[in-house]
């Protein structure tokens, strides 16, 4: 293959004489490639074609159980200053971990293929992508970068001989000896082997010891998110992670929206939702990164940076998400999810009884008496975007879509509303600095119910300091006209009554939501001003057809004072954690919101 990048084949001819793979292959992109590695790793073993009957183009894998999903604690910002990597993040200093990280590449890819992708991250060429080159180890990971991101020799072309791009080197960090092959999927299995580093100065990735999602896809969270929002930062634009999604109301009016909720709380779900109400359309755009910049015209236009979904498996059905039970029918990677023994997969979740007998996630036999859960609540399935049957057809423009409203949320059993609207950029700025999640016991035990913050739900994706970026979302509205900035919205799917069950039903009904905020953005919804926000008047979500009370309804919509005194000094909790680096206008808005509460009879 001829690559014109020097910069780039002097890069990649450092990377082999460091790892010393067998070979080195330039990955072209093809589907004769991309069939050609699943073969080698269905007859390795690795891979388990499913019945083509059922789901034909499809493959299981089963990764190492160490191996499951993004490894939070051994991520790491490597930025010059400690202070400019925030409270939030994992430091360690760039020449230290280079030097660590050097030594565990040196001999990694003994008896390994060497695969270099070049990828784009958004359509190839838009003035909104950007370039990325992955040096990984992992056939399953060229398979997986084939569907979620634009690869070969197309996006070489666009790089030229002197474009940039950003580095990303990945090895599961598992050399083979001479002869020796691959028992199971390779990775380090100690956890705390591992290292998923970004040094975001150099806007450089070094991936160690993984093979799984988030940690080994480099071009997901650590280019699009880490490492852009801080090339976003520096030239003026936003790296989220949010959902897009195209509304049309029965005038045709069309509305794109974005929504910004933590891992696991619903992008990919209302990205594709099914609305209740037969004359309203929803469309999806991205199920899980925004990239947005500002056009000609003064509004912001958001691409999504991804061409396919890499989405959580169990808990999707057809009540659930329908759209993604048929993206996912072909053409589709499944890891860690259980095998039916006519070659099907099952999941828990999926809406049918459990089968008498599985093959589990972990390869082992498996019957409904097992009290194991037969998929791995991480499980994703890796589909792509062309296939969902609600793709927009402008997903994939160049120039973006213009939004009219972001939507912010996470899971909160009480004191924050269904939905409450921002007064001003200002105050929707600090609607996103406070949203948060219960801690669920599948994160720290010691901390269960107590409130993670995430801002934006950015949390885990933020390569530079907290403070600097939410500084960075006030210093984007200070650019804009008021009127042509998108509106933001707090949103809450997740309240729960006295029996610990969820108020709103949510999914397809969360459709109920957007309607209203669609019709306060062109003018007729009806809200009540509160100290919190602009609430939805009573009435004003359209309830027709749903099984919830008014008294209920009464619950989601109101303003609790004593929990969000509460709520108050838990933000300020927060808040001192960011130190100087945390923005005034959010220190005004929380003092502002206390005033307002305290006036409350
Ligand atoms: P990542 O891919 O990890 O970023 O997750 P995501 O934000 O795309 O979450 P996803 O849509 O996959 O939803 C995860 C789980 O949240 C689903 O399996 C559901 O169990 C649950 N969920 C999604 N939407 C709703 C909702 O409206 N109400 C309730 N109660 N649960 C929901
Ligand atoms: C998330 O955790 O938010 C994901 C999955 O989208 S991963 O790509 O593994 O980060
Ligand atoms: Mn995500």
């Amino acid at each position: 293959m001829l690559v014109k990048n020097k910069n780039l084949r002097d890069w990649a001819e450092e990377v082999r004489a460091l790892c010393k793979p067998d070979s080195v292959h330039w990955c072209d992109g093809s589907q004769q490639e991309y069939d050609r590695l699943i073969k080698v790793m269905v007859d390795a073993g690795l891979a388990t074609p499913l019945n083509p009957e059922k789901k034909p183009g499809c493959y299981l894998f089963r990764s190492h159980p160490s191996d499951v999903a993004r490894a939070e604690k051994r991520t790491f910002i490597a930025c010059k200053n400690k202070e400019d990597a925030g409270p939030t993040n994992n430091w360690i200093d760039p020449d230290e971990l280079k030097a660590t990280m050097t030594a565990l590449y040196d001999g990694c890819m003994k008896g390994r293929d060497m695969y270099i992708i070049p990828f784009s991250m958004g359509p190839i060429g838009s003035p909104i992508a950007k370039i990325g080159v992955e040096i990984t180890d992992s056939p399953y990971v060229v398979v997986n970068m084939k569907i979620m991101t634009r690869i070969g020799t197309e996006v070489l072309d666009v790089l030229g001989e002197d474009g940039e791009y950003v580095k990303c080197l990945h090895s599961v960090g598992k050399p083979l000896g001479a002869g020796e092959a691959d028992d199971g999927w390779p990775c380090v299995p100690n956890v705390d082997e591992k290292y998923i580093s970004h040094f975001p100065d150099e806007r450089m990735i070094w991936s160690f010891g993984s093979g799984y999602g988030g940690n080994a896809l480099l071009g997901k969270k650590c280019f699009a998110l880490r490492i852009a929002c801080v090339q976003a930062r520096d030239e003026g634009w936003l790296a989220e992670h949010m959902l897009i999604l195209k509304l049309t109301n029965p005038k045709g009016e069309t509305y794109y929206v974005c929504g910004a909720f933590p891992s696991a709380c619903g992008k990919t779900n209302l990205a594709m939702l099914e609305p209740v109400f037969p004359d309203w359309k929803v469309e999806t755009v991205g199920d899980d990164i925004s990239w947005m910049k500002f056009g000609a015209d003064g509004r912001l236009y958001a691409i999504n940076p991804e061409s396919g979904f890499f989405g959580v498996v169990p808990g999707t059905s057809m009540h659930s998400n329908p759209n993604a039970m048929r993206q996912i029918q072909s053409n589709t990677i499944f890891t860690n999810v259980a095998l039916t023994d006519d070659g099907d997969v099952w999941w828990e979740g999926i809406g049918t009884p459990a089968p008498d007998h599985l093959i589990d996630w972990k390869g082992n036999d498996w019957t409904p008496a097992s009290g194991t859960p037969a998929a791995h609540a991480n499980a994703r399935f890796t589909t792509p975007a062309s296939q969902c049957p609600v793709i927009a057809p402008e997903w994939d423009d160049p120039a973006g879509v213009p939004i009219s409203a972001i939507l912010v949320g996470g899971r909160r059993k009480a004191t924050i509303p269904l939905v409450n609207e921002s007064l001003d950029w200002n105050h929707g700025v600090f609607l996103g600095s406070i949203m948060g999640s219960e801690i669920t016991t599948a994160d720290i035990t010691d901390k269960v119910g107590q409130v993670r913050r995430d801002p934006f739900a950015m949390l885990p994706f933020t390569g530079y300091h907290m403070g600097d970026y939410l500084r960075h979302w006030l210093d984007i509205g200070k650019k804009a006209n008021p009127d042509q900035l998108p509106k933001i919205y707090f949103v809450n799917w997740f309240r729960k009554n006295e029996e610990g069950k969820f108020i709103w039903p949510g999914y397809g009904d969360n459709s109920r939501v957007l309607k209203w905020v669609v019709e306060r953005l062109s003018g007729t919804g009806q809200a009540v001003r509160t100290t919190i926000g602009n609430l939805p008047a009573a009435g004003a979500i359209d309830t027709s057809g749903l099984d919830v009370t008014e008294a209920d309804m009464e619950e989601l919509l109101h303003v609790d004072k004593e929990a969000w005194l509460a709520e108050i000094e838990s933000i300020r909790e927060n808040y001192v954690s960011y130190g100087d680096r945390l923005p005034q206008e959010l220190a005004d808005e929380l003092a502002k919101l206390e005033e307002g509460l305290a006036k409350i009879q």
